[in-house]
């Protein structure tokens, strides 16, 4: 059906939330097959004394649905960059799919979908929406490949997957920089999907999102999770946890100080005070 498509499970897991479907396939029966590994890590930032990230020790499976939380400043954005391959790491082991992403980063960063925090376009930008979400995928076609119509259909579905049935206008051809700040925040997530990567890392997804959008997007990203087994890391500064996710960490002062299972991370007292902090506050 979705010819030129990497990953047709992927696609068919962004149809069931177009058309409101019920899923026709069962959720995939995970094998435990380690994906990302952290050993030790310290993140020391360019010109920096200290790391930004101490002693972090992670294994994250495939197909894991994870909630990193902390609050601003904490580490969790050097987490995601750290995992990526694109900072300076003092030591430790840090691997993606069992090769270095210290040596490997460029050829891995090819199969990750990262979005980035909080971007922001020139109101000015001549940018349109289709062609920034072509472009997207452009770098998964690498160089020597035009997009063909089944590129372009398959760019309109990541969209088509963000867009809230009840937004009036469809603004796929305005220029990106027009767009409110929830709908670029939509397209971006939109252009992380268009490339359909295995391996998913959003930093703060649901900054300038309604509270309709933010339940709509999780649902989303969870069939992509359990139909297409796509591995989510989730980060935000926020205190409520999405029930969707499988696994919660807490990042605090640039460690890891709470790891476990969403049921069991909930009831802990690290959370809890977390969180009441939080609730205080707002
Ligand atoms: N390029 C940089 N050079 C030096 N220090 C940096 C750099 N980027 C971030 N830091 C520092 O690293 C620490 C962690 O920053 P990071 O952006 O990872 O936090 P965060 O948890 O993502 O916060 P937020 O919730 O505000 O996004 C902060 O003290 C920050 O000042
Ligand atoms: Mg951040």
């Amino acid at each position: 059906m979705f010819e030129k498509s990497y990953n047709p499970d992927f696609l068919e897991a962004l149809q069931v939330t177009i058309e409101s479907k019920k899923p026709l396939k069962k959720p995939i029966n995970r094998k435990k097959t380690p994906l990302i590994r952290l050993r030790g890590v310290n993140t020391v930032y360019e010109g920096e004394k200290f790391p930004t990230l101490y002693d972090i020790n992670l294994e994250i499976n495939e197909g894991e649905f994870i909630f990193i939380m902390g609050p601003n400043g904490s580490g969790k954005t050097t987490l995601l960059e750290t995992i990526l391959g694109l900072l300076p790491v003092e030591k430790g082991i840090l691997e993606v799919k069992g090769v270095s992403a210290i040596k490997k980063g460029r050829q891995l960063r090819r199969e990750i979908g990262y979005l980035i925090q909080g971007v922001e376009f020139d109101p000015q930008t001549p940018f349109l929406v289709k062609n920034a979400l072509m472009t997207a995928r452009s770098g998964r076609m690498g160089l020597l490949r035009f997009p063909s119509k089944a590129d372009w259909k398959i760019v309109r579905y990541c969209f088509d997957a963000l867009r809230n049935k009840e937004e009036i206008a469809d603004y796929w051809d305005r220029p990106i920089g027009k767009l409110s700040g929830g709908m670029q925040q939509k397209v971006l997530l939109a252009s992380v999907l268009a490339a359909e990567p295995n391996i998913l890392l959003l930093d703060e997804p649901f900054s300038n999102l309604d509270v309709k959008s933010r339940h709509e997007i999780f649902a989303m990203l969870s069939r992509l999770n359990k139909l297409a087994n796509v591995t989510v890391l989730c980060v935000s500064h926020g205190t409520t946890v999405p029930k969707e996710v499988d696994r919660v960490i807490m990042i605090q002062k640039g460690r890891i100080v709470l790891d476990n299972k969403t049921e069991e991370a909930i009831k802990s007292e690290k959370f809890k005070a977390y969180c009441h902090f939080m609730v205080d506050v707002e």
